[in-house]
């Protein structure tokens, strides 16, 4: 189905919510310090939110940006970056917003990344941090400028193993 979808360059970010017409996320309504938020990508032909896709979740923060490091900032606009929001962990959803660090928290098991540095992993039984979505501003509304940059979610176990 076209919710289904995968997240595919020049679709549109909106909210991600139960229901209603779809909201684009406006560059201006992230603020420094804010929590991040959880978005879909849409289609902008169709207008088809693709929700339908777990591993298209994204999460949108913005920093300040000389607290993004340049390898993280040159993929966001104004200090606006996303990332994959499914833990590379068990594939929980990071949902949550630790203030004091300014970190993704995924809640299943404590997974804590640090977005504004690659979303590399502060605490909890992650293997990996999660991908970047690279984004460009279009008519003042955050677009993936890109596919993710990297695997999204839990890596596939490599089929084991010969015996010996
Ligand atoms: Fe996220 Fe385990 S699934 S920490």
């Amino acid at each position: 189905t076209p919710e289904r979808e995968p997240l595919k360059p020049g679709d549109i970010l909106v909210y991600a919510q139960a229901g209603g017409e779809p909201r684009p996320i406006p560059l201006e309504e992230l603020k420094p310090g804010d929590p991040f938020v959880l978005a879909y990508p849409m289609d902008p032909r169709t207008r088809v939110v693709k929700s339908g896709e777990a591993k298209n979740t994204v999460l949108v923060v913005r920093y300040p940006p000389e607290e993004l490091s340049p390898e993280v900032a040159q993929h966001g606009v104004e200090g606006v970056i996303a990332y994959s929001a499914v833990c590379t962990h068990l594939g929980c959803i990071i949902s949550q917003w630790v203030a004091d660090r300014r970190a993704g928290l995924c809640p299943c098991h404590g997974g804590l990344y640090d977005l504004a540095q690659g979303a590399r992993v502060l605490a909890g039984p992650v293997p990996r941090p999660v991908p970047q979505l690279p984004l460009r501003e279009e008519g003042g509304l955050l677009v993936a400028a890109g596919e993710f940059l990297g695997e999204v979610g839990v890596r596939a176990q490599r089929a084991c193993c010969r015996q010996v």
